[in-house]
């Protein structure tokens, strides 16, 4: 191997480990992972909500990695089933809860010893009050979404009149977690935590209309503070042309897998991720380097159906009114590391109680002498050098990836024939 793709390796392998691991000093990072259909985003998000860990945001000095409170986005077909489900708490709006059924791809009604541990909501306060620390909280959006006062008064303040934006109160659901980062930025401890959109040009699209381009506009400045406040976003989509072009400069880390293309304003050269191998990406901030994740073991994927949508209607937000307002080309890079000290100072932490977190394992959990639960992850075996090992280049094979190999045609095992139990099913 030669020493620039050597460099390329260890530059890869640097930044990668921003990413999936957090301290005071970084805080949350922000992160756009881009990649054709069968790239194999889901499966790296998979790995990173697995993988990511932190520093104790309270000490100092702390040395010890704990794993980081992960906030997945339940989607309506999804693939949390293929995670450790000790770790997994899905979250469910009561209202929705008496509706809501898990299929397997066959529609049959999916074994209840597949399920992780189910809670519900019912605000966002009580909904981060339950969720899991350390543990991968699945959260399915309320079905029905009504855009509280408050929100709708700080958009107006923005010199845009509610009146003509909203004309029902009803809005698509994915403002919820618009609500919720705004939320987590002005009210969480300095407590770090994840949150993974996968397919995330559903919550950020390409030039919306009405209401939405203006929320959209709202959600770019949140997301310019959710790293101050220990809080990492991890974004996926097929290309960067799919994400608000306000929301791409937000994003620090890019991350390209087979299949797409680069921005002009990359370090990376615009096709050079086309002919990627499945499971090597480019990775680049302020350098570019090269990594790579492992497939992991397929389970059934599972389809959350809430049957009450099933209307045959058509749930998309009235039209707004015509945009009178430039579009802003997100020119406005922020790549700025400073820690302000905003007005929205953190909670003192709170004391915690002594016994077992629920969904991690109990043999990883102990009480430290400041009488403190910390997660020790040296029985788990997940270690920066476990980590390292996931990022090591793959093994010199016969085919490069710059050859014309043309598109990946194996099979996606998902989708390929199986039988019942494949899926989960009674
Ligand atoms: N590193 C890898 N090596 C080999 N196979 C992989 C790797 N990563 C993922 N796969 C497999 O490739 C298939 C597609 O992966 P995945 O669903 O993660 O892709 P995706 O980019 O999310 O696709 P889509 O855009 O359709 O959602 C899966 O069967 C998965 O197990
Ligand atoms: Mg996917």
């Amino acid at each position: 191997m030669g020493s620039g793709v050597k460099r390329s390796y260890a530059e890869g392998f640097r930044l990668l480990k921003e990413i999936i691991r957090h301290n005071n000093n970084s805080g949350g990072v922000t992160v756009g992972i881009f990649g054709s259909k069968g790239s194999g985003k889901t499966t790296f998000l998979l790995t990173l909500a697995d993988k990511i860990g932190c520093y104790d945001p309270f000490t100092q000095d702390s040395t010890e990695v704990e794993f980081e409170t992960i906030i997945w986005r339940g989607r309506d077909a999804d693939y949390w089933t293929w995670l450790d489900k000790r770790r997994v708490t899905l979250f469910i709006h009561r209202d929705d809860l008496d509706t809501v059924e898990f299929k397997n791809d066959l529609l049959e009604k999916l074994d209840d010893s597949i399920l992780p541990t189910i809670k519900t909501y019912t605000s966002i306060k009580s909904l981060y009050t339950s969720l899991v620390k350390g543990g991968i909280n699945v959260i399915y959006e309320p079905r029905t979404y009504k855009i509280t006062p408050n929100i709708k008064k700080m958009i107006q303040k923005r010199g845009i009149t509610g009146d003509d934006l909203f004309k029902t109160d009803e809005v698509d659901p994915v403002i919820f977690w618009f609500e919720l980062m705004y939320w987590l930025v002005k009210n969480k401890t300095l407590d770090f935590i994840t949150i993974i959109f996968d397919e995330a040009d559903e919550l950020f699209p390409t030039s919306p209309a009405g209401a939405r381009w203006h929320l959209n506009l709202w959600a770019k400045d949140v997301i310019k503070d959710l790293r101050k406040r220990n809080i990492t976003l991890i974004i996926a989509a097929h290309a960067y042309t799919d994400i608000d072009g306000r929301i791409m400069p937000k994003l620090q880390y890019k991350i390209y897998m087979k299949g797409c293309v680069t921005p002009s304003t990359s370090l990376v050269s615009r096709q050079a991720p086309l002919m990627l191998h499945q499971g090597l990406f480019y990775i680049e901030r302020d350098a570019w380097g090269l990594a790579r994740f492992d497939k992991i073991t397929e389970q059934p994927r599972v389809l959350v159906m809430f049957p009450d949508d099933d209307n045959g209607g058509d749930d998309d937000l009235p039209d707004g009114p015509p945009d009178d307002t430039p579009p802003d080309y997100g020119d406005d890079h922020d790549d700025d590391d400073s820690r302000d000290d905003d007005d929205t100072k953190p909670a003192p932490p709170k004391k915690k109680k002594a016994g077992t977190i629920k969904g991690i394992p109990p043999e990883i959990v102990r009480v430290d002498k400041s009488g403190k639960l910390v997660i020790d992850l040296t029985n788990l075996n997940l270690s920066d050098d476990e980590i390292k090992l996931d990022t090591t280049p793959p093994k010199k094979t016969r085919k490069s990836p710059s050859q014309h190999k043309g598109v990946n045609r194996k099979t996606n095992n998902t989708t390929a024939r199986k039988t019942r139990r494949d899926y989960g099913g009674k």
